[in-house]
């Protein structure tokens, strides 16, 4: 049996020498180590063996069946590293190949347009200010001055968790919350982005949108301010030669309070389907501050005055770039996306 088992290790050797491939390799580790295999043959006669000698054979018998196994792996090597040099040796690269196209995303228009607002406020002097989109029914109602029994509160209008907490209707709560942080602090000029909830849900309306509520705070602010700075606006989003023109209007946190037309985009004034033939579009809600909402911020109504105004931000969007549904913004179709 020794002499059975250093026999198959020199069969096993003279491996090293041949030119085999992987697929021969491995049968070959089939047919010796493998279950059914020599090795194993030769042990079943392990029982024949005498008491003294089976600790000494089974001793070999294990070493041998490392010995194999090495053999086999440095075989194995051998195979692989061959077989790489020859692919490298064979194998040129084109270099003058065209590369794979890497597709790049691009900004969502909303986002594009969020930015350009941003820009804009921001080259007149505008702070960017932040609020939760989870708002109390303080900040989003009770400190702008709307009444319990306001009709926008109608629980059809809004998204409440609890009944004092929603998903905000609109980006106002975030004056209050900005008069409160800046501690009566002079001037306040900030701008916030954002998104904002409501139920509602078909061709013009999307149950989430997005707004930008603005807010200048300071002594001896008119309404010729509001007015000069969202001419400004217009003129950087729209062209140097855009016009606006101020609607009476009413907002609970405002008064006087105004709606902004800007001349519609399309037909320049003259009168189309976009602008239903009137020749002016409505962008966004303003005016000046109520004096209940300067006080709710800690503000002194009799010591300064603001004014503020509130975009949305998807119509300013379909204006500037000439898309028709608001829809298209919340598919995610790359087709559309891709134009921006
Ligand atoms: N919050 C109003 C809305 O969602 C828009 C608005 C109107 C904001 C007048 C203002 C404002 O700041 O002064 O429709």
């Amino acid at each position: 049996m020794k002499l059975q088992l250093e026999d198959i290790k020199k069969k096993t050797e003279k491996i090293l020498e041949e030119n085999f491939n992987l697929d021969e390799l491995n049968e070959m580790k089939v047919k010796i180590l493998g279950k059914k295999g020599e090795l194993t043959n030769i042990l079943k006669e392990m029982g024949k063996v005498s008491a003294e000698e089976r600790p000494i054979i089974g001793q070999l018998a294990n070493k041998i069946r490392d010995d194999l196994n090495d053999i086999f792996t440095q075989k194995y090597q051998e195979i692989k590293n061959k077989e790489l040099e020859e692919k490298l040796s064979k194998e040129t690269i084109d270099v003058t190949l065209p590369g794979k196209e890497i597709k790049k995303g691009s900004i969502h228009p909303v986002t594009k347009t969020i930015m350009e607002i941003e820009e804009i406020f921001i080259g007149l002097g505008f702070e960017i200010a932040e609020g939760p989109e989870i708002e109390t029914d303080f900040y989003n109602f009770e400190a702008l001055n709307l009444p319990k029994d306001h009709p926008a509160r109608d629980m059809q209008d809004s998204f409440y968790i609890t009944p004092d907490v929603l998903l905000r209707t609109h980006t106002s709560p975030v004056q209050v919350r900005t008069m409160l942080e800046k501690k009566q602090d002079l001037p306040v000029k900030i701008i916030c982005p954002g998104k904002v909830y409501r139920r509602d849900d078909d061709a013009t309306h999307s149950p989430m949108f997005h707004q930008v509520e603005g807010l200048v705070i300071d002594k001896n602010i008119r309404m010729s301010d509001l007015k000069g700075v969202l001419l400004a606006f217009a003129r950087e989003m729209f062209g140097p030669d855009q016009k606006i023109r101020l609607r009476p209007s009413f907002f609970p946190f405002t008064e006087p309070s105004a709606e902004v037309d800007i001349a519609c985009v399309m037909c320049g004034g003259k009168g189309c389907r976009t602008c239903k033939q009137t020749g002016w579009l409505e962008i966004l809600g303003s005016g000046m501050v109520h004096p209940n909402v300067l006080r709710y911020g800690g503000y002194d109504p009799e010591e300064v005055t603001a004014f503020a105004f509130g975009m949305g931000v998807e119509r300013i969007a379909m204006l500037k770039y000439g898309i028709n549904d608001l829809r298209l913004f919340y598919e995610n179709d790359v087709r559309f996306l891709n134009q921006f």
